[in-house]
């Protein structure tokens, strides 16, 4: 049977939230629905789990992806259309997750939603863009950001979620349950 699709909008930005003024209340680019509630409780009581908003540019979004890589210099204004693209033509397609420590974004991951034409109109999740701050790794934040990011995809409806790590990542992904698949390949233009 074709995996099963769950319609999912956000609740409309007015201009308070998209000032960035009220974080509490702010929309995100997904529904709290889509939050796993086990794991958000079993995070420290400080800290929530939840999706990722356009007031994060100022909660330290793009430091916490800069244990990653290069993120470079990425004005607010430039963060500002690429949010509200992915709010808008990307809409269902880009779930961003991020952990907050109460002060600044400590953690965060991406599933990436691909809807295909093969296996009955199959989805597949990319799991992309997954990094918790120095100072907050082996605390399993990396783990639940991947439980959480698991909890999405099967609720919109995935067969299966994929990445393409490093080797020294292998055994961070085979702790959260995932396998050797394939082989990357990759042109850069
Ligand atoms: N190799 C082997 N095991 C590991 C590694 C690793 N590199 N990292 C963590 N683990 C193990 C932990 O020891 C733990 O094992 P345990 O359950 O036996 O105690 C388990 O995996 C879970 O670890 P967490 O505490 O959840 O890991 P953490 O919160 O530190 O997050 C992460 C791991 C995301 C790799 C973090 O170290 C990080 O942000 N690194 C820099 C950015 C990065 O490399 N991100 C991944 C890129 S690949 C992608 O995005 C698809």
């Amino acid at each position: 049977t074709p995996p099963t699709t769950v319609d999912v909008t956000t609740t409309a930005l007015d201009s308070t939230h998209l000032n960035g003024t009220s974080a509490e209340t702010e929309a995100g680019l997904f529904t709290s629905d889509l939050v796993s509630p086990t794991i958000a409780a079993s995070l420290p009581e400080t800290y929530t789990l939840r999706s990722l908003r356009k007031s994060d540019y100022a909660r330290g979004f793009l430091d916490c992806l800069r244990v990653l890589t290069t993120v470079g210099d990425v004005t607010e204004a430039q963060w500002d259309e690429r949010y509200t693209w992915m709010n808008t033509q990307g809409k269902g397609g880009y779930y961003l997750l991020v952990v907050d420590d109460g002060t600044r974004i400590v953690g965060t991951g991406a599933l990436i939603v691909e809807r295909k034409f093969i296996h009955n109109l199959g989805i597949v999740g990319h799991i992309e863009d997954i990094a918790v701050a120095k100072d907050q790794q082996g605390k399993k934040l990396g783990l639940k950001i991947i439980q959480a990011l698991d909890f999405i995809a099967e609720n919109i409806g995935c067969y299966k979620s994929i990445l393409d790590c490093s080797e020294a990542n292998e055994g961070f992904y085979v702790k959260c349950g995932f396998k050797r698949a394939g082989l990357e390949m990759a042109h850069y233009y």
